[in-house]
């Protein structure tokens, strides 16, 4: 059993670790691309500020060209030198991140551009004439394709991080998708793992005692697959069916014998009969022996065999209800077995001074069932009703079909004291009885419950205080 949760357990914790490492798995990966879509946003500003300073740079240059005011080229190689820092600051970051490696020519290209742009400055600085009498028109071209290379190449570097920002939100996106779908997916499995994990089998032991309930004792199977951990308990289970199953025999064979305690008195003036008649017919013949005719002789001996035969009738027919058997379910007569168990009671009707009536129809269909066990349903009802007239009154046992042929159903109606309506819901319990003790263990209308149920049968009472009880019993027909 400790070994069997340990694995329930293990299972669980085992599914959980698996959610778990998912919901991780999924973290880091939306940390990483977060932290790379942080990282390419900052690479973004940089490649703006590069291509704003550049931009700044060309109006100088251009400004210069315009109205020749050596400001303006001073101005512009002051945004030169803010292109290189911002460069040599975020080198590392932009060699990484660079795809075609385009940032060395754009420093050399930078280079190159702040040089040209010296010269240009050195030159000015050199030359004696007015400055608006120089020409520039050499540097002026050389610079313009310079700066505009620059600026294209910042501008290039700043769209192609847009253009893998905007990759990198959409791969968050269907990652976010995917993982929301798969965990959707993983926890409606897990949550039906786990419930399975429990459910069948205890779905399958309830199926099971509901069955005990009524009255059918077939183990679970164990197979493998579903009951792997509950085994034990399965096993244990069965046990406890077959227990019950050899509890609810034992139950059955000491209401027989209970049965017999009853109607022992009975029994006992029933043997007594033929037993008194042989003794007195056997002394006659004792002491008549040399004086009478052989033919009174023999009329005599056969006297004594008739009432040996009958005593011997009255035993056999207690050792056949007594006897226990394994029950044996065959096609069946039901008036064979209410007129069998009549028999039985013959002397305890007479000694109550209760009047027989029976009406079952010849055509009765059989049923399918044990002989002795369904004569033991109609006994325990039969000695209820004698012992509820004491003081004599009618046995009415009436048989008919029901339920469109499908049933056989029986009254047994007594004209006794009737049952308590507080005491009719117990009637069928075990050891429910309102006889005093040493008169009635309680166990007579649970056994014939029982077995009822076991036939697929059933039964019900109807009785009011002081106006007898009506017992139906239905069982179904042969198929
Ligand atoms: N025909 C009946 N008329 C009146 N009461 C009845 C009748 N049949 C059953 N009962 C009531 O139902 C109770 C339970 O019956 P049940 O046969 O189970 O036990 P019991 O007769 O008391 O004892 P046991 O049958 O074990 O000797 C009885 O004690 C009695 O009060
Ligand atoms: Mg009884």
């Amino acid at each position: 059993m400790k070994k069997a949760s340990f694995k329930i357990r293990r299972k669980i914790i085992l599914a959980f670790i698996f959610c778990f490492l998912s919901v991780l798995l999924f973290a880091i990966f939306s940390f990483e691309s977060q932290r790379e879509i942080g990282r390419r946003l900052r690479l973004v500003e940089v490649a703006d500020d590069l291509v704003n300073n550049l931009l700044e740079v060309r109006r100088f240059e251009k400004n210069f060209f315009l109205y020749k005011q050596p400001a303006s080229l001073h101005e512009a190689l002051n945004h030169v030198d803010r292109v290189e820092a911002l460069y040599l600051k975020h080198e590392p970051a932009i060699r990484n991140l660079s795809k075609d490696k385009k940032e060395p020519i754009f420093y050399q290209t930078l280079l190159c551009y702040k040089e040209t742009l010296s010269e240009l400055q050195a030159s000015i600085s050199k030359e004696t004439r007015p400055i608006d009498k120089m020409d520039f028109s050499a540097p002026e071209e050389s610079l313009r394709i310079i700066a505009q290379s620059l600026l294209d190449v910042a501008g290039t570097w700043a769209k192609e991080e847009r253009d893998r920002i905007d990759h990198l939100f959409r791969r968050a996106l269907y990652l976010f998708i995917a993982a929301l779908a798969f965990f959707v997916v993983i926890g409606i499995a897990v949550a039906f793992y786990i419930s399975r994990l429990f459910t069948a089998p205890l779905v399958r032991m309830q199926q099971a005692m509901e069955k005990i309930a009524q009255g059918d004792f077939t183990p679970i199977p164990e197979d493998q697959r579903h009951s792997e951990e509950f085994a034990p308990l399965f096993k244990a289970f069965n046990r406890m069916i077959n227990e019950l199953e050899e509890r609810q025999e034992q139950l059955v064979q000491a209401r027989k014998i209970s049965a017999i305690g009853t109607f022992t008195s009975g029994i006992a003036h029933e043997l007594n009969n033929p037993v008194n008649n042989i003794v007195l017919t056997a002394e006659a013949l004792k002491e008549d022996f040399g004086s009478i005719e052989e033919q009174e002789a023999l009329g005599m001996i056969q006297d004594i065999i008739i009432q040996s035969e009958r005593a011997s009738e009255i035993i056999r027919n207690l050792l056949d209800f007594s006897r226990s058997e394994k029950p044996e379910m065959i096609s069946t007569s039901i008036s064979s077995v209410i007129g069998d168990t009549l028999k039985l009671v013959r002397n305890q009707l007479l000694l109550s001074g209760v009047e027989q009536k029976v009406d079952l129809p010849a055509d009765l269909p059989n049923v399918c069932g044990d002989y002795k066990s369904l004569q033991q349903v109609f006994l325990n009802l039969f000695i209820n009703s004698i012992q509820a007239m004491p003081h004599g009154g009618n046995l009415i046992i009436k048989g008919a079909m029901a339920d469109a042929g499908q049933s056989v159903r029986i009254s047994i109606t007594d004209t006794g004291e009737g049952i308590d309506p507080e005491d009719i819901h117990h009637i069928f319990d075990p050891f429910f009885t309102t006889k005093e003790v040493g008169k009635g263990t309680g166990l007579g209308l649970s056994v014939t419950y029982g077995i009822l149920q076991k036939h697929g049968g059933t039964i019900e009472a109807h009785s009011q205080k002081g106006q007898g009880a009506t017992f139906l019993v239905t069982l179904p027909t042969e198929k």
